[in-house]
């Protein structure tokens, strides 16, 4: 018997899916959508004091297409535009109407602790079972010193964090940008801070092309773009690495909440073969339909019934042994040589191949 059911800091889910924080997860009705489909968890569309100054533009998104198949996703879509009385109204009818099911809200503010501490304490009440932070989103709010601009910072992420945990009495876990130089540093500041987890990633900053036709970038909004976030499978590789260096850095002290290019169940085993409990998916759903989820089960069951394991516990970090450095590759190759000496003999041999190219 195949058990899909995760425990992770305190909340049980049916099974590791979630809906990422996006255009799937906007309003109640979608959510309720999401959970009559059989999705374990929704992170909702993340949510800001005052609404009134998110703007959006249109278009918003760009596809990339390898034949019939969009690989990967750009958009320049900003934070829900809706105001949070709403989002606490619907918070509070879709907890009565699905209590067993797990409600996250993401929720993104200025640097300000007053701001995080009421968006943090109004959401809890509302019905939430978790709080994610969106430390994340590359495009528009950073200009306000937001998202990501906050995420790329481990002292600011460190000190909002503990402003947050100053409030929370529910789980808390940051959602962290793959726009920095290094992953490490900004969830070991961000568990520092006192996050029981971490999401990761939000999309990477992109330009996704030019119109060879009019010259112009897209998306095109009045002739002229700004860069944006790239998702979808062609991010999947970033997203297991970064995976991979949050577990080997922070997994025996947080949780990890994986997020990036899913659209099978073998992509979750993946990311639960580098740690993560939950894995949370977006553009695969806006790609595919809520629908996705069973697919993913199946995948995920078939997955584990090829390797006898019951349970996400089973396999969950199993891969993470595999990852070394590279001079320790090169030794391996080449039996008694050490790491360093192969790894010389490898620079040398780089060096004849240019001396003999000149
Ligand atoms: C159109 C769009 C809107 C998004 N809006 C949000 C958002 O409001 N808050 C957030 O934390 N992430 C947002 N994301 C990021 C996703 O939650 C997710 O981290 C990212 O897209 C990578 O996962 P994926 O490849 O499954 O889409 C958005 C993504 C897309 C494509």
């Amino acid at each position: 018997m195949i058990d899909l059911s995760v425990h992770v800091d305190g909340l049980r889910l049916a099974n590791p899916f979630i809906i990422a924080s996006g255009p799937p997860s906007t309003n109640a009705n979608v959510i309720a959508r999401a959970f009559d489909e059989g999705w374990g968890g929704v992170v909702c569309k993340t949510i800001v004091l005052d609404s009134t100054k998110i703007v959006n533009v249109s278009p918003r998104y760009a596809r990339w297409r390898v034949g019939d198949e969009v690989v990967g996703w750009e958009n320049i879509e900003l934070i829900s535009d809706r105001p949070i009385e709403v989002w606490e109204e619907e918070f509070r009818a879709l907890k009565t109407r699905y209590p067993g099911r797990v409600l996250i809200a993401s929720v993104m503010e200025e640097y300000r602790r007053a701001a995080w501490h009421e968006v943090v304490e109004r959401m809890q009440r509302a019905g939430a079972d978790a709080i994610e932070l969106n430390m994340s989103c590359p495009h528009g709010l950073p200009e306000r010193r937001m998202g990501s601009a906050m995420g790329q910072s481990p002292e600011v992420l460190r000190e909002v964090c503990g402003w947050v945990r100053e409030v929370a009495r529910v789980p808390v876990c940051a959602k962290m940008t793959p726009n920095v130089t290094s992953m490490v540093d900004v969830a070991v500041a961000a568990v520092e801070g006192g996050c029981h987890g971490i999401s990761a990633i939000n999309t990477v900053l992109s330009v996704m092309g030019i119109d060879l036709d009019t010259l112009r970038p897209v998306p095109t909004v009045e002739g002229m773009t700004t860069p944006g976030g790239y998702s979808g499978r062609a991010v999947k590789p970033i997203a297991l690495r970064m995976a991979m260096e949050i577990a080997r850095a922070v997994g025996g002290r947080a949780s990890l909440s994986a997020i990036g290019g899913v659209e099978s169940g073998g992509d979750a085993a993946e990311f639960v073969l580098l740690g993560a409990s939950t894995v949370q998916v977006c553009t695969g759903v806006m790609v595919h339909g809520y629908g996705l989820v069973r697919e993913l089960e199946r995948g995920l069951r078939a997955f584990m019934d090829r390797h006898g394991f019951r349970t996400i516990e089973d396999f969950r970090g199993r891969s993470l042994k595999y990852f070394t450095s590279h001079a320790e590759l090169v030794a391996r190759k080449h039996g008694g040589k050490s790491g360093q000496d192969a790894a010389w003999s490898a620079e040398r041999l780089v060096e004849q191949v240019e001396d003999e190219a000149t």
